[in-house]
Parts: C-alpha cells; structure tokens; sequence
C-alpha cells in the first residue's frame, strides 16, 4: 500500500508520497512540493540526506556494514568472482554464463589499443604530470576520436560499442601515462594476456626483457578492482550521472567522474593515507601524536583514510582490504614498516572517544596504498588503480539513468545575496 507523508506549514497541510526501496528503505517524494506549496524547496548541501535517484545497481547499509552489487554480497564477489565478470554483472545487472563472460573478455581483448595518433598527446604532457589528470584528459579525448558517441539518439550497439571500448583502453591509457612520466617506450597491449595481466604486463614490461606478471599480484589486482568497483551515488557517480544528463557523451562523463574522484576526499585518499603514514614514519612514528593532531580543530590534519559519508560502523571493504595485506605482505615477503603504522593508528584511534562518537573507522582507502605499494605501483597511480576498478560502476550508473531516461540534473537554491541595486 502506498504511504504519504504530511508536512504542515504556515498553517497549510501538505502530502508527500513516499517511495519504499526493495531493502525497505523509505524516501519522501518531494519532486511536486514546490508547485504544491507555492514555493517551498528543501536544502542539503552535500546532499548528507537526499536521494537524487532510484538505482538498482549497488545496495548498501552504512549502519550494518553491508555492501552488495546487483545483491551478490562484496565478500562473496571479492572471494569468488573475477573483475570483468563483476563489471558485466553491474553492467547487465546479471552474472554472464560462460559464453557470455568469453564474449566479453574477448570484445574488450580486441579493442585495446589506443589510436596511434593518440600517442602524440602523451608527448605534450610535462614529465611531472599527475596520471589522474593525464587519465581525465585522454578519457575526454576518447570523445574526439570516436565522434559518433556524441549523438544522443546513438544505437544500443553504439553505446555497448562505447562501452567495450572505456573498458579496453583505460588500462592502456592508464600504463601509458606511468611509462611517459618516467621516460620509458610505452608497452603495447598483448592479446594472449587476461586484464589484468595486460595491465602489469604494460606497466612493468620492456622491450629489452620478457615480463611475467607474479600470480599473486594478479590475484590481488583481481581482488582490489572488484573492491572498488561500484559505491551507488558517490562524488564521482553522481559526477558521471549529472553530466551524462545533459545527454554529453559517456566518455566525456566518465572524464568528470576522474575528475571527482581524485579528490583527497575521495579516491585521492589512497594516496594521501600512503603520504600521511610517510611523514608519521619520518617524523619518528609517534602515532599518538598525529592522533592528537587529526582532532585538534585548529589544525587543518585529517586522519585520511578514516570517516566515511555512508558508513558508520564499519566499511567492510576496509575489512577485505586489511586481511588481504596481511597475506599479500607475506605472500610476496614485503616487509613495509608503514604497516605497522597503519596498525597502530588504527589501534589508537578505534579507542578514542573523538573517532568513537563520530564514527570514525578505517576506510577503503585505508590499507589499499599499502598493497599497491607492495605491488609495485608508483603512489601517483594509487588513484588511477581506484579509476580503473570504478570504471565498470561509472559506465552502470550511467546506462541506468540513461535508460531511465532521467531528466536533466538541475538543483536549485536558497540566494542569500544582494537584494536588487542600481548600478
Ligand atoms: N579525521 C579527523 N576527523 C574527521 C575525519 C578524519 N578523517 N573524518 C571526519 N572527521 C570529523 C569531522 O571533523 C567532523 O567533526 P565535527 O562533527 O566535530 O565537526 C565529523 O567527523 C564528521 O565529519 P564530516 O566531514 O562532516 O563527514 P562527511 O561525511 O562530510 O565526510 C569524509 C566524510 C570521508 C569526507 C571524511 O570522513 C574525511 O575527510 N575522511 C578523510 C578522507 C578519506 O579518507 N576519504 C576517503 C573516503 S572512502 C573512499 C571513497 O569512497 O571515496
């Protein structure tokens, strides 16, 4: 039975319906209030407390600690399945049968390699460019080569088209924005070689010498992509989907949800914890202190990696994530003494009464620096791996609102301005 909800005010009643999600969570409709109340909006800035729309997509209950795509539980995914095979799930919203998943690897295989004219651009980035901003740039160029993305009314085989295509080649853009910071002869894709061995195998590899990527950071590539893969309407989904709005094509879309997500407050912070734990250690390790300091309100330090919007109790990402550097660490016998950092940090903080009673716990970010590290990847790319998995959950959310034919994203405001003046 459909509920409504009554706001009274100024003395004047009004009804709101109210929308229940399949997990029973409950949402006002405020979309007709302001022609019913003659005026009336709501305001929430961040947008702490408001919908911007229904997805079926990713679930997840910041008080449990539950996260789910397509309703498989994150833990079971990240234990079971594989990245391309999470990316089809969010993509098509079911698991792929066998043929399904093969046609997909192999569509992506096929279409790896970038224009060779697209190698030119690397050429005018200066040597000291972030790949984030290399990776948001060579997405948008994408648009430029590929022109017919830019009809709105393209086909279906259009956009899947579109689709295989961001998948196949951000890795490739990616890897090739790390081997030109560094000076080396970029690495050409090879088709014999799963996602994420091509990618170690475009990072890593030389032409003087053959490469082999270790089973174990492929495994725990695998792991951490899937990891990251989608987190419903976050900064940089609802990036993706408020520029796609505009019917602007689904590459330049994606270069906004980059863009969001290098932020220190977002997927920047996997850097930013590494940077944090660097200056503790150099700074003689006194976790205590530090501490002291992401509390104190006169000083600007944040404990980075901690809080989340959505998770109060714990991120059960961070949950994986820790266990799998553990076992990563050893596995691959990297002895990094920022872990124990890490650890302490977490101790310390776990037991103040501030993160307490803010709710304050480790996040995704938290640990994944600390794996990445011991796989090799330079820091600068930390948030350029948390691109590459999130790109599957971008491209959902916005096929989702596509198909949903969703109006364009337009929030109003309350002016707080100048009343009118003469000049
Ligand atoms: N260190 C110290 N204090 C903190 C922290 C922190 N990391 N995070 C939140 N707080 C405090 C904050 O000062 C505020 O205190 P008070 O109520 O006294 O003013 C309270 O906790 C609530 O914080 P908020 O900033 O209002 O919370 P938010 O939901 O707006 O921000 C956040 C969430 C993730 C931006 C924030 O916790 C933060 O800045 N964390 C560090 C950056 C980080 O790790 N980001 C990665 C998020 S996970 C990856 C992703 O999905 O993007």
């Amino acid at each position: 039975m459909s509920q409504e909800a009554t706001l009274s005010f100024d003395g004047n009643e009004y009804k709101i319906p109210v929308i229940t999600g399949t997990e029973n969570e409950k949402a006002l409709d405020i979309g007709k209030l302001r022609a019913s109340s003659g005026g009336l909006i709501t305001i929430d800035p961040g947008f702490k407390n408001t919908g911007s729309t229904k997805s079926a997509i990713t679930f997840l209950d910041g008080e449990k600690g539950i996260l789910r795509y397509r309703g498989y539980p994150i833990e079971q995914l990240a234990e079971k399945s594989s990245f391309l095979e999470v990316a089809y799930l969010l993509i098509e919203g079911e698991l792929p049968s066998k043929s399904e998943l093969d046609l997909f690897k192999q569509n992506i295989t096929h279409h790896t390699l970038i224009h060779e004219d697209m190698k030119r651009f690397y050429e005018a980035y200066p040597s000291k460019a972030h790949p984030m901003g290399v990776l948001a740039s060579m997405v948008n160029v994408l648009s430029t080569f590929y022109p017919e993305s830019q009809n709105p009314n393209r086909t279906e085989e259009d956009v899947d088209l579109t689709i295989i295509r961001l998948l196949a080649k951000l890795p490739t853009i990616a890897a090739w924005a790390y081997k030109n910071s560094i000076g080396h002869p970029v690495m050409y894709p090879k088709n014999k070689l799963g996602y994420c061995e091509n990618f170690l195998h475009m990072m890593f590899g030389m032409p003087t010498e053959d490469f082999e990527a270790d089973p174990v950071v492929v495994a725990a590539l695998e792991k951490l992509l899937i990891l990251h893969a989608d987190h419903e309407q976050n900064c940089s989904a609802s990036a993706v989907r408020l520029v796609g709005s505009s019917q602007a094509n689904l590459y330049s879309s994606i270069a906004a949800g980059v863009a969001a997500l290098w932020g220190p407050l977002h997927g920047g912070a996997n850097q930013a914890v590494i940077e944090m734990l660097d200056k503790i250690k150099a700074d003689g390790g006194n976790v205590a202190k530090w501490v002291e300091k992401a509390k104190d309100k006169n000083d600007s330090f944040r404990l980075m990696g901690f809080g989340h919007r959505v998770y109060k109790n714990f991120d059960p990402r961070a949950r994986i994530i820790k266990k799998a550097c553990d076992d990563i660490l050893s596995k691959l016998g990297v002895n990094d003494p920022v872990l124990d950092i890490a650890k302490q940090l977490e101790e310390v903080a776990l037991k103040d009464e501030y993160f307490v009673a803010r709710k304050l716990y480790p996040n995704v970010d938290f640990y994944s620096g600390i794996i990445y590290r011991a796989l090799g990847i330079p820091t600068d790319m930390f948030t350029v791996m948390f691109a590459l998995g999130r790109l599957p959950g971008w491209i959902a959310q916005w096929k989702e609102m596509t198909e949903n034919k969703e109006p364009i994203g337009r929030p109003r405001q309350v002016y707080v301005g100048a009343n009118e003046r003469n000049y």
